[in-house]
C-alpha cells in the first residue's frame, strides 16, 4: 500500500496543517473510513519532521473524532464507536445521577397490562402470531396514516410501511441509497445511531454548518456538490442534541437543494411531537424524494420498537424489500398494541403526560441553571449548554462525572471536521423523578460555578 502523504499548509504550525489535511483528505474520499494510517515514525520520516509533531497531530486529529488508534494494530481513519446501549453499567455507575442517556420518561409510560388484557379477549389473536405482509398488516398500516397526520402529513395506508423503529428505517434506506464509501450529510451535531448505520455499511458521514435554527442551506448545497453525497439525514424538529427546529422557508430552501443535486432526504421526526408548534414537514415539499420516519419511541414509548416510514411513492416496494430483508416484518403483536393504543387515544394521552412531564423538568432546570447558556424549546427532553471557554467539554463532563452526575461531552455527537463546539447535553428524562433531577441539576450547577483551577486538580 502506498503512504498517505499529505499535502500540508505552511503557513499553519506543522501538527496542525497534518491534522487538516487529514480532515480534507478524509472529506473529499481521498482517505477512506478504516483506512490504516502510516505509523507516527513513518509518517514522520516522509514529511521530515519530527515524531513529535506527528504524535501531536494525530492526538489532535482523534480529538476531533477523525481517526483512532487501537492498541497493538496501528491508527485507523474514523472513530472510535459510539459506546452500546446493554453494556452492563450502561451509562452511569449507580452512584451516579444519570443526565446524559435519552430514556423518555418511563414512569409516564402507558399500561401494558390493560393493553395485553383486551388483547386476550379477542378472537383474531391467533393472527398475531402468523406471518404478515412485509410493509405489515392492513390495519396497522391504517392506524399508522391516521397517526401520520399528527406530523402534518395527510398519507393513505398505502404510503406507510410498519417498520421496527427510527434505527431500522435508517439502515433500510442507508443501505438501498447508497454503496460503500458514499457520503451522508447531517447536521454537525447529530445524533449518534447516524454513525453506528454508517460505520456499519461503510459510508463517510459530513457533518453540515448550523446555526441556531439548524442546517444551513448553503453548507448543504456545497455538499451536495461532492460526487458520492447521497442522502441528508436530517432531524429538523428539535433537534438531538441542539434542540435546533428549522423554520419554514429553511425546509422549503433544502428541498429544493436536494431535488436540484438529487439528493435524498432521511426526515426523522421521532421528536417533532415535543415540539410546541412545528412547521410542516421537508416530506411536503420534497415528497419524491424523502423519506419520512415516525416514530411513538420518544413521545410515546420506545420498547414497542414500531415506527411508520414513508418513503417516496415511487421506493415503496424497494422499502417493503428492505423490511423482508432486515427483518421479514415486524412482530405483528406490537404493532397490533401500537395500532390499538392509536385508535383508543392512549398514544395522545401519553404524548400530553409527557409533554406535561418535561415541560416540568425545563422549568426546574431553568430556574437551576439561570444564568448559563442553556438551550431548549417546546418540550424538548433535552438541553444543550454552552461552556465558557475555561472549560473544554470533555473536561467539564469528566469533572461533573467526579462530582456524581452524568451528562453527554459534545465530541459523542460531533461528524464536523473541525473541533466540536463547547458544550454538552443534558438528557431531562432519564432521571426517574424531579428530586433526582434537582439533585443533578444542582451538581452540574456547582461544577459551572468552580471554574478549572478555582477548585484544585481536575481529574
Ligand atoms: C434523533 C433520534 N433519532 C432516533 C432515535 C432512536 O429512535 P428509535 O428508538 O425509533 O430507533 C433517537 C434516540 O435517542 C434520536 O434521538
Amino acid at each position: 500500500m502506498t503512504i498517505w502523504l499529505p499535502n500540508l499548509d505552511s503557513s499553519k504550525p506543522q501538527y496542525q496543517a497534518i491534522a487538516d489535511a487529514l480532515a480534507h483528505d478524509i472529506a473529499t474520499g481521498k482517505l477512506l473510513l478504516g483506512n490504516r494510517l502510516p505509523t507516527q515514525r513513518e509518517l514522520a520520516d516522509v514529511l521530515e519532521v519530527s515524531v513529535g509533531t506527528v504524535t501531536r497531530a494525530y492526538a489532535a486529529a482523534e480529538r476531533r473524532g477523525l481517526i483512532r488508534g487501537e492498541t497493538g494494530r496501528g491508527t485507523f481513519v474514523g472513530r472510535t464507536a459510539p459506546q452500546s446501549f446493554g453494556v452492563a453499567g450502561f451509562p452511569a455507575a449507580p452512584d451516579v445521577i444519570d443526565l446524559g442517556v435519552s430514556w423518555p420518561l418511563h414512569a409516564q409510560d402507558p399500561d401494558l397490562s390493560r393493553a395485553l388484557r383486551e388483547l386476550r379477549r379477542r378472537p383474531d389473536l391467533p393472527e398475531l402470531l402468523q406471518y404478515q405482509p412485509n410493509a405489515g398488516m392492513r390495519r396497522h398500516r391504517e392506524a399508522g396514516a391516521v397517526w401520520m397526520r399528527q406530523f402534518g402529513l395527510e398519507p393513505d395506508a398505502d404510503d406507510v410501511l410498519v417498520c421496527a423503529g427510527t434505527q431500522h428505517a435508517m439502515t433500510m434506506v442507508f443501505s438501498s441509497v447508497m454503496d460503500t464509501g458514499d457520503v451522508v450529510l447531517t447536521e454537525e451535531l447529530t445524533y449518534p445511531g447516524v454513525r453506528v448505520v454508517a460505520d456499519l455499511l461503510g459510508l463517510r458521514v459530513i457533518g453540515l454548518a448550523m446555526d441556531e435554527d439548524g442546517i444551513l442551506p448553503e453548507s448543504f448545497e456545497t455538499a451536495c456538490r461532492q460526487p458520492r453525497a447521497k442522502l441528508l439525514y436530517t432531524v429538523p424538529t428539535l433537534q438531538n442534541p441542539t434542540t435546533a427546529t428549522l423554520p419554514e422557508s429553511r425546509r422549503r430552501t433544502l428541498a429544493d437543494i436536494a431535488r436540484k443535486y438529487d439528493v435524498a432526504i432521511f426526515e426523522d421526526a421521532v421528536h417533532q411531537l415535543l415540539a410546541d408548534d412545528p412547521p410542516v414537514p421537508i416530506a411536503t415539499f420534497a415528497p419524491e424524494q424523502t423519506y419520512f420516519i415516525a416514530a411513538p419511541s420518544k413521545a410515546v414509548v420506545g420498547g414497542l420498537r414500531v415506527g411508520f416510514l414513508m418513503p417516496p411513492k415511487h421506493r415503496i416496494e424497494a422499502m417493503e424489500r428492505a423490511i423482508w430483508a432486515t427483518t421479514w416484518m415486524v412482530s405483528p403483536l406490537t404493532a397490533e398494541i401500537a395500532a390499538m393504543w392509536i385508535e383508543d387515544g392512549t398514544f395522545d394521552e401519553t404524548v400530553e403526560r409527557k409533554r406535561e412531564e418535561a415541560r416540568r423538568r425545563i422549568e426546574l432546570m431553568r430556574r437551576v441553571l439561570s444564568g448559563t447558556g442553556v438551550h431548549s424549546q417546546g418540550c424538548s427532553y433535552h438541553a444543550w449548554i454552552d461552556l465558557p471557554e475555561c472549560w473544554g467539554s470533555a473536561q467539564f463532563v469528566n469533572e461533573a462525572r467526579h462530582k456524581g452526575v452524568a451528562v453527554t461531552p459534545s465530541d459523542t455527537f460531533s461528524v464536523g471536521n473541525g473541533a466540536a463546539p463547547n458544550g454538552f447535553r443534558i438528557s431531562l428524562c432519564a432521571a426517574p423523578n424531579m428530586d433526582v433531577l434537582e439533585r443533578g441539576l444542582n451538581k452540574i450547577a456547582e461544577v459551572l460555578a468552580r471554574p478549572p483551577g478555582m477548585g484544585g486538580p481536575i481529574v
